[in-house]
């Protein structure tokens, strides 16, 4: 198993999660642009990533590749498992002294995988990945986030209404089943305007990078 140091991970590494249409981009993003603008160094990622396995995923997602739920979730950890511990990835980043964002990580699979194929291979499989340092999950009306990817022209096989009700279920299941594990979740008010998305956030990473608004 790779070695980490955790202090890397605890202070540095942050992770936006949400269903489809919540903001998680657009938000990771802005932050991005914040704290690069703060003077900090960082690293903005997402997953599934651009790498190889990233992009077979992307395939599968939008309805041109078909396989089995299972398959899914072995594919999203294996794109994780690059995206910690390969070339240019995450630890890298975090020992080079940046800090790290990514839209999307454990919890993402935790809720999506476990919406598809019960939650307790997707436990398993993501279950040896560290704790980020901070979580913060989008609660945001399914309703609301159907309505915002409605004009999207890339349609993708899990953005129906039904589904992302229960992935927003899911999500709570298991986001309180990681904070007594020990992982530090806190909960934004995605459905509000972007601005005052940005500001929730900024305050919450900003405590905990530990300097002034
Ligand atoms: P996004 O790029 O709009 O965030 O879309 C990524 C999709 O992939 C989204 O529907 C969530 C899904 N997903 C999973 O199902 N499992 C995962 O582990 C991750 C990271 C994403």
């Amino acid at each position: 198993m790779p070695t980490y140091n955790t202090d890397e991970l605890k202070n540095r590494f942050i992770v936006i999660e949400g269903i489809d249409g919540a903001g998680t981009t657009t938000q990771v993003r802005l932050l991005g642009e914040t704290l690069i603008a703060r003077g900090f160094s960082c690293m903005v990622t997402a997953e599934p990533t651009m790498n190889h396995i990233g992009q077979l995923i992307r395939t599968i997602l939008s309805g041109e590749d078909m396989v089995v739920p299972t398959t899914v979730a072995h594919l999203f950890a294996a794109d994780r498992n690059e995206h910690l511990y390969g070339k240019n990835g995450i630890m890298e980043s975090l020992k080079s002294g940046s800090l790290v964002i990514s839209d999307r990580y454990v919890l993402s699979s935790l809720a999506y995988q476990g919406t598809t194929c019960g939650h307790r291979l997707p436990w398993l499989l993501n279950s040896a990945f560290p704790a980020p340092g901070l979580t913060l999950l989008f609660e945001v009306d399914p309703e609301i986030c159907i309505a915002r990817i409605r004009s999207r022209l890339k349609k993708e096989i899990y953005e129906t209404l039904e589904f992302q009700r229960r992935v927003q279920t899911m999500y709570e299941r298991m986001a309180y089943r990681l904070s007594n594990k020990g992982w530090r979740i806190e909960r934004i008010d995605g459905s509000k305007d972007i601005e005052s998305v940005q500001r929730q956030i900024e305050s919450i990473v900003f405590a905990f990078l530990g300097f002034e608004c």
